[in-house]
């Protein structure tokens, strides 16, 4: 892949125009004037590509391809299995997905096929074939953007038996090792063979966790296994054409982090809920988001492969985000380790479901629009960012949040079932370090931690085969692990762990026993002292004993006041930490600024920025980004050379919701 600018450009849909082709020509006059490099093309365009059965029409894309090439853009060329032609599921119903209820789906919509079909596995890599034959060596082609959006999953008989297929590799083909895995002992639940399995439904089995936990594993493999298969005939055809697909924020469906190993390059689709307010908080989760997929492959640019220019339609009320947040949006991601901003999409639909949501150009069809405006503003200043691309930070701190872990979280039965929020509690241990500056990665209990001085491990409940014993080797190391409430209770089939919590040898690593769990009812909440102050958790906490760790703070409330709630242990060269409790910002703040000095982990960032500004180096830049509707004056320690407007400052004016890249 030759990359030396920053992508610049969007979903693209000539298709939708063929009968007025002077649309394309206006298309590309615009692009140039908004400084687009590139368009993705064809990700819905099945219909049109084989409008009946075996009859392929390119004659349309030919000249796409051709156009956009000799403008100069690059093409994202898309596999169109995200939705099919309605003779194809009119031939063939097996394609179309069977709900959790046992009723097949008509045709319609789209994400709407089964994962297993042998038809529709055969279907999708025949016309994969013939797009990567056709445009194999045509010179516009940059990448390939594989479906769109995998999502949700089918309960079909031929995804049952494929199921219980998997279910025997998992376990040996030894009914009795999974009865017993899955404690099956419980409720008359034994099974005599694997044909009597079923997927877990409403009207059926739900009641068993390692069951529900083996499905959301199954159902993840069968997307990466079904794109797998798309991806096949690109690779034998087009080796030297990178492959991606457009993940959704944290979507739970899939394991990103094992599909992650699939890909070339990992995009995404961003679609934060800006406000005309104080984004800081939204502004925290999404570069949370972004530090997870740049961390899924050790640190390799990604891809911000949709974003609005202005509204989106599909939430409740659409409100329109002001002039300076797209941009600033944009920027974010560039400075979080994107090397593009894309938008969905270029040009409004004149017709059906998304004719309202934001795009480039509007109905109005020309250049005099704000929206049109701020997108030809921010891709004149992306230009002048070439040499951000390729370039990637090196993180000393990492947070774990991994996708099996949020399946097991999500399914067992205990405590309190509302607010388990794994991934918001994730983004809340994040904001410490993001508010200083400090590049965390965001990583899977498989990935190494060796790299990291510091690695912090919110909620985690289950831990797979190996990782107690990583965690051990890790803090004995010399590393700083943070662990909280219910950690390591299960094993990977949700078996808990036997001999007191922490499991897997990590009781004696941590120095403690965490003997009970309390769980808080909304609107009540526990104190904790710590260092002098006290502070408050909410919705659960862990009752400690400290069998050799120190107590850095103890209840300050219930019956429990007194016991240790904050410990830290000395194992080998490291710290292995456990904040027992569900903290709020204030807490994590207070501890993170402590365990940070005690890691040797400092901000690299050499001036002050007040609250909800974001300061992020990457490359040769310093990224300062505002979220907050203040205007800032931001004093810096040196004299920078602003990139954006090409003077030397050594104090920064940043208006509200605005940005600046130094250097
Ligand atoms: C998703 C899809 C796009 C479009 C946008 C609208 O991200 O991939 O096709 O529907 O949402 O926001
Ligand atoms: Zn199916």
């Amino acid at each position: 892949m030759k990359q030396n600018e920053i992508i610049y450009g969007g979903d693209y849909n000539p298709d939708q125009w063929i009968r007025t082709k002077e649309v394309w020509l206006e298309d590309m006059r615009l692009m140039d004037l908004a400084h687009i490099n590139s368009a993705t093309v064809g990700i819905f365009s099945w219909a049109r590509l084989e409008p009946r059965e075996g009859e392929y029409d390119f004659s349309w894309l030919d000249e796409v391809m051709d156009l956009l090439h000799r403008h100069g853009k690059k093409v994202i060329l898309a596999t169109p299995s995200g939705a099919r032609p309605v003779w194809l599921a009119k031939q063939y119903p097996e394609v179309l997905r069977v709900e959790e209820n046992g009723v097949r789906n008509e045709y319609g919509v789209r994400h709407n096929h089964c994962l297993t079909s042998p038809v529709y596995r055969a279907k999708v890599r025949q016309i994969n074939r013939k797009l990567a034959e056709r445009y194999a060596g045509h010179p516009a082609l940059f990448m390939w953007h594989v479906s769109n959006e995998y999502g949700g999953e089918c309960h079909c008989e031929l995804c049952q038996a494929a199921f219980r297929e998997w279910l025997k590799k998992e376990y040996h083909n030894d009914i009795d090792e999974l009865n017993y895995k899955w404690w099956n002992g419980f409720w008359s639940h034994d099974l005599s063979s694997f044909e009597e399995i079923s997927s877990p439904k409403y009207r059926g089995e739900n009641h068993v966790p390692a069951l529900k936990l083996a499905w959301r594993r199954f159902v993840s493999d069968s997307h990466i296994s079904f794109m797998d298969n798309e991806i096949a005939p690109l690779r034998e055809l087009t080796p030297d054409v990178p492959v991606t697909t457009n993940m959704m924020r944290l979507y739970t469906g899939i394991d990103y982090q094992k599909m992650a190993k699939h890909l070339d390059v990992i995009s995404w689709d961003s679609y934060p809920t800006w406000n005309n307010y104080d984004n800081t908080d939204e502004a925290n989760a999404v570069a949370f988001i972004h530090d997870a997929f740049r961390s899924m492959k050790g640190g390799q640019p990604f891809f911000l492969m949709e974003s609005t220019p202005s509204i989106v339609n599909w939430k409740p009320v659409n409100p329109i985000p002001q002039s300076g947040i797209t941009a600033l949006s944009g920027m974010q991601a560039v400075a979080h380790g994107a090397d593009s901003v894309q938008y969905f999409q270029w040009r409004k639909s004149r017709g059906g479901h998304e004719k309202f949501h934001g795009a480039v150009v509007d109905h109005v069809g020309n250049e005099n629009t704000r929206v049109f405006r701020d997108a030809a503003a921010l891709g004149e200043e992306l230009s002048k960012l070439a040499d951000v691309v390729g370039t990637s930070q090196k993180s000393r701190v990492a947070i774990i949040h991994d996708w099996e872990n949020s399946w097991a979280v999500d399914v067992f039965c205990g405590y309190f079932s509302e607010e388990r929020d794994y991934s918001g509690e994730c983004i809340r241990w994040h904001k410490p370090f993001w508010k200083r500056g400090i590049p965390t990665d965001v990583i899977s209990m498989d990935d190494d931690f060796s790299r990291y001085d510091l690695i912090v491990a919110p909620f985690l409940y289950m831990l797979k085969d190996g990782v107690g014993k990583k965690i051990r080797e890790y803090v004995k190391n010399g590393g700083s692990f943070v662990s909280t409430y219910l950690f390591a209770n299960v094993d990977r089939d949700d078996l808990c762990y036997l001999g007191g919590f922490p499991g897997d040898g990590l009781r004696e690593v941590f120095g403690i026993w965490a003997e009970e769990t309390d769980s808080i009812p909304k609107g009540d909440g526990v104190s904790v002292r710590f260092d002098g102050k006290l502070y408050a958790g909410n919705t659960v906490c862990d009752l400690l004993h400290a069998e050799g760790a120190e107590a850095l703070g103890s209840y300050g409330s219930g019956f429990y006041a007194g016991t240790p709630a904050v410990t830290c242990n000395r194992f080998g060269k490291g710290r292995a930490y456990c904040v027992a409790f569900r903290a709020d910002g204030d807490f994590t703040d207070a501890f993170c600024e402590k365990i940070l000095y005690a890691a040797g982990v400092r901000s690299e960032i050499p001036f002050a920025v007040p609250d909800g500004v974001s300061v992020v180096k990457r490359g040769p830049f310093v990224f300062l980004l505002n979220f907050t509707k203040q205007d800032y004056k931001i004093e810096l320690d040196r004299a920078y050379q602003d990139v954006l407007d090409g003077n030397q400052k050594s104090s920064v004016d940043l208006p509200a919701f605005g940005h600046a890249v130094l250097r």
